[in-house]
């Protein structure tokens, strides 16, 4: 960089980070995406996950890069050292936690949103226009009025903070935002079930009233909350002067995918001046299939809403949302204005509600550009097939579990999500092993909760490629390990060796 005798400085293109030769990263760029195009058609022959050699996980240990590289170096280093190392949450054999499988749609509405780079957080551009049309077309979703107001987060428990932020407000006014929660926010109480997802309860100790204030209300056999016992706390807090503020209800609650009677919450909620939030992470969607619409009834009740199109929307990651009735409550939980950010009536500072005065995020990612994209391309008809289809799924593989007498169902299959063990002396330990052998195989990649105190293996069926052979593959594998597993326990406690050979594991006698 040169400095002019005149003060000017010399212009020198070398200095920019645009390529040099437009046509080499133009060929290159074509590569990365008929590799990458490939690697989404080819899924099923790969292994859903394997684990990761010291030696490639000390290459991410390496020295900041001072100098430049090649791209066509850095992407053989993504090719040969990130793509086979990566979740697996794209193949049709993941059913672990709760994972969408995105799609082809969606990277490239990602690749194009980064082209654009444009930053969500106000000001007058399209960008926003289109995360506007996907506030409107939620709220359609779910039978929302014009008023409700609605932004794209990382997930459901940042939405779910941020609800229960709302709620807040919506108790303590606008003033507890200067003044703190102070001691009239120290009586306040919210109240969700025992099968809520642990990020309400993070939720309620970032928000300041700390976990305490969040009562666990039992459930019934099928996980839903016991709406008389909650009536019940909710009476019992109020009689020792408690303030009873917010209800969390579940959409799908992420042990078995139970949901809470809505309809009843909400009525309680309105008798009761409470705050009624969904937590919807991924059932809330469900509302897309004609044959679970029904089941949600009451979530058009809801005061807020928390979701994930990133789950069973099949938006690649991350894509979450939160939905709030009150549009101006929620404007004034979040909005903080500032000289720098002021609002005009033209120009690229014009419009007057801004997403960054709907939440803590000032810079946000075009997440509305994959989500438009995936909505536009396959419609709500076809996203709903996929929803009910992966709860057929898991319908048939809860058949297969109680055709065969060395496994056995541990909960109710309401939703997508299977939870069973293979029957055992020690059946925790066994079924712990089972799932890592499984996962370490490359066969399936299921997960495992606790029970009432029983592990269980737990399958949900999110993924759009998914399919009965995946479901035979995991309950053989199942049975194969856990013969295995059981067979070594009782010869020695020792781990058991493993091979695999031509996709077939094969588990050696333990010696
Ligand atoms: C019921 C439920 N709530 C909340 C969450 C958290 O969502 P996220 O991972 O998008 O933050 C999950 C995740 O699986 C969930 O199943």
């Amino acid at each position: 960089m040169k400095l002019l005798r005149d003060g000017r400085l010399q212009s020198e293109s070398s200095q920019t980070l645009d390529p040099q030769n437009w046509d080499e990263i133009r060929a290159q760029g074509h590569r990365m995406l008929d590799d990458m195009l490939d690697y989404i058609s080819g899924i099923r022959e790969r292994p859903v996950w394997q684990p990761i050699p010291d030696e490639v996980r000390r290459r991410f240990r390496a020295d900041l890069p001072v100098k430049p590289s090649g791209l066509d170096e850095v992407y053989r280093e993504f090719a040969d050292f990130i793509v086979p190392y990566a979740t697996g949450n794209v193949h049709p054999g993941f059913m672990g936690w709760v994972h969408g499988g995105g799609t082809p749609v969606g990277m490239l509405a990602e690749m194009l949103a980064a082209g654009l780079n444009a930053n969500l957080g106000g000001r007058d551009h399209i960008p926003l226009e289109v995360e506007s049309q996907i506030v409107a077309w939620t709220r359609q979703i779910f039978g929302f009025p014009g008023e409700a107001s609605g932004i794209f987060v990382t997930g459901t428990s940042m939405a779910n903070l941020m609800a229960v932020l709302v709620a807040r407000t919506a108790m303590l006014g606008r003033d507890a935002r200067q003044r703190g929660i102070a001691s009239e926010g120290g009586l306040l109480t919210a109240y969700t079930s025992r099968a809520a997802h642990g990020c309400i309860k993070q939720a309620m100790d970032l928000a300041g009233f700390g976990s305490d204030a969040l009562r666990h209300i039992e459930t019934d056999q099928s996980h839903r909350i016991d709406v008389a016992a909650l009536r019940a706390r909710i009476a019992l807090d109020r009689s020792t002067g408690l303030t009873p503020f917010l209800v969390v209800g579940s959409a799908g609650t992420v042990d078995i995918g139970a949901i809470d009677d809505l309809a009843a919450l909400s009525a309680l909620c309105r008798e009761q001046g409470l705050w009624f939030h969904v937590d919807g992470a991924f059932g809330a969607l469900g509302i897309l299939s004609p044959m679970l619409a029904p089941r949600l009834a009451g979530l058009e009740r809801a005061d807020s809403i928390a979701f994930d199109f990133h789950k069973w929307g099949q938006v690649p990651y991350d894509a979450g949302f939160l939905l709030v009735r009150d549009g101006d409550r929620h404007r004034q939980t979040f909005s903080a204005p500032a000289a720098y950010l002021r609002r005009e009536t033209r120009g690229l500072a014009a419009g007057s509600v801004w997403p960054c005065d709907l939440g803590p995020d000032l810079s946000r990612g075009f997440r509305a550009l994959k989500t438009w994209f995936t909505l536009k391309a396959y419609g709500t008809e076809k996203l709903g097939a996929v929803i009910t289809r992966t709860c057929a799924l898991a319908s048939y593989l809860e058949a297969r579990i109680l055709a065969e007498p060395r496994l056995e169902l541990l909960a109710p299959v309401q939703l997508n999500i299977v939870c069973f063990r293979y029957r055992a002396a020690d059946p925790n330990k066994v079924n712990r092993e089972i799932v890592i052998d499984i996962q370490e195989s490359g066969i399936a990649a299921p997960s495992t909760t606790l029970l009432d105190g029983q592990l269980a293996i737990r399958a949900a069926i999110v993924n759009h490629r998914t399919d009965t052979c995946d479901l035979d593959a995991l309950v053989a594998a199942v049975v194969r390990f856990g013969a295995a597993r059981t067979e070594s326990i009782v010869l020695s406690d020792r781990p058991n060796p493993r091979q695999e050979v031509q996709g077939e594991v094969q588990v050696s006698p333990a010696a």
